[in-house]
């Protein structure tokens, strides 16, 4: 075993990690990074792509928002498509603000740029990280290098920022933890479609036949995704009968219809909730998804990620630098208030635009009532969109930028 130090060691080296990795180098905070997939791995797996612009402005904060401004798209609005009907939500309009279109791999090719020239201790390709001590002082975490040589790393905080299968995780003792869980009876079909996109902005489609959405990875390449049981096989689709259902969910009056082209990819997304009680346990930390999961409508994942990092770091600076434990004995409950609200905004808008498979009556006509107040009434729309741009983060080095 060699045995290292550092102050925070990273397990994870996804969006949470290597921004928070970004923002401690910042404070002069020296951090290790671990994670068990290559560099080619990470920036190979293609995931939504909506940045709110809280998060824009972070990584432009940092000297790693550039590329953005180049290759992402802004978005000033989105369509509701209620039964075939178009119904803009003027995000910029109501909010001021607006959301990014690009795509998280993106996001992290330039987060592992920016620690390439920050000479960022960055351990990819590594296995069997496991926690193997957690103290009032610190923490232990022992993986193999991509080297071979088992190592030994003592930290004074560990951040576990492994995913949703985190194994940081499991240094919270099940008594000390709530795991809140809530699948949800529906999935998303998805396939990327080599195509030119169909529509300006995003469109979310809420039809008789299930919930649709129309969204974009490149000016040839898109994403798009219905409605379908959490059990479909991708290998009953051919892809006529896919795109047959795209349009359907979105066909109308106005005659829209979609730009068709041969499917890339096809999966089914599995739509759940889920939180990590208490996000803290002694020096162990946890943020983005190894704390939780949102349901996909919205694309907040990423955001709330980068969300939970600010804080974390903030807390983090307050207790390496300046010896202050307050931040960090607040972050849990910090962080919860806000993952909560996003929970909330996730699984509203979710539940409101997916018709439950055998709901009952009732529930559906109050559903379809939600969704009509939705795209009639300019107080609702407000409040979709305040949610949908994303809360202001916690005093984040994010002021004077203008996008
Ligand atoms: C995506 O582009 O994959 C995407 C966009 C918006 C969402 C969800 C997913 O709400």
């Amino acid at each position: 075993m060699r045995q290292e130090r550092t102050r925070v060691a990273v397990v994870g080296a996804g969006p949470a990690g290597l921004v928070l990795a970004m923002l401690l180098a910042r404070e002069g905070i020296d951090a290790v990074v671990v994670d068990h997939r290559t560099r080619e791995e990470i920036e190979g797996t293609v995931r939504a792509g909506i940045l709110e612009q809280g998060t824009v402005e972070l990584l432009d904060a940092c000297g790693a928002g550039a590329r953005i401004g180049v290759d992402g798209a802004r978005h000033d609005g989105i369509g509701l498509r209620v039964d075939g009907t178009t119904h803009r939500v003027d995000l910029r309009g109501h909010t001021g603000r607006s959301v990014w279109l690009y795509p998280q791999h993106e996001v992290l090719t330039d987060l592992l740029a920016w620690h390439r020239d920050h000479h960022t201790d960055l351990r990819l390709g590594v296995s069997g990280a496991t926690v193997a001590e957690t103290g009032a002082d610190g923490a232990v975490v022992t993986f193999t290098g991509a080297d071979g040589v088992p190592v030994e790393l003592a930290c004074e905080a560990l951040a576990g920022c492994d995913g949703s299968r985190s194994v940081v995780r499991g240094a919270i003792p099940d008594r000390m933890r709530t795991d809140h869980f809530r699948a949800l009876p529906f999935a998303w079909f998805g396939v990327l479609l080599d195509a030119p996109p169909s529509a300006k902005e995003l469109v979310y489609a809420s039809s008789e036949r299930g919930f649709a959405l129309i969204s974009s990875r490149t000016p040839t390449v898109q994403r798009m995704y219905f409605q379908c049981d959490p059990a479909e096989s991708t290998s009953d689709w051919s892809d006529a009968r896919i795109l047959d259902e795209l349009q359907a969910r979105v066909a109308g009056a106005d005659g829209f219809a979609l730009v068709e082209g041969p499917v890339l990819t096809r999966d089914v997304i599995p739509m759940r909730s889920y939180v990590c009680e208490p996000m803290r346990h002694r020096r162990v930390f946890l943020a983005g998804d190894a704390a939780h999961t949102v349901p996909p409508t919205g694309a907040k994942g990423l955001n709330l990620a980068v969300a939970d990092v600010v804080l974390l770091a903030g807390a983090l600076t307050d207790l390496l630098v300046h010896r202050r434990d307050e931040a960090v004995d607040r972050y849990a409950a910090d962080a919860a208030r806000r993952v909560w609200r996003t929970q909330q905004f996730s699984y509203h808008l979710t539940t409101t635009l997916h018709p439950e498979p055998g709901a009952d009556p009732f529930d559906e006509r109050r559903r379809r009532a939600a969704v009509e107040h939705l795209v009639t009434s300019q107080r609702a729309a407000a409040e979709l969109a305040e949610g949908y741009v994303g809360w202001p983060l916690p005093g984040a080095g994010c002021s004077g930028t203008t996008r």
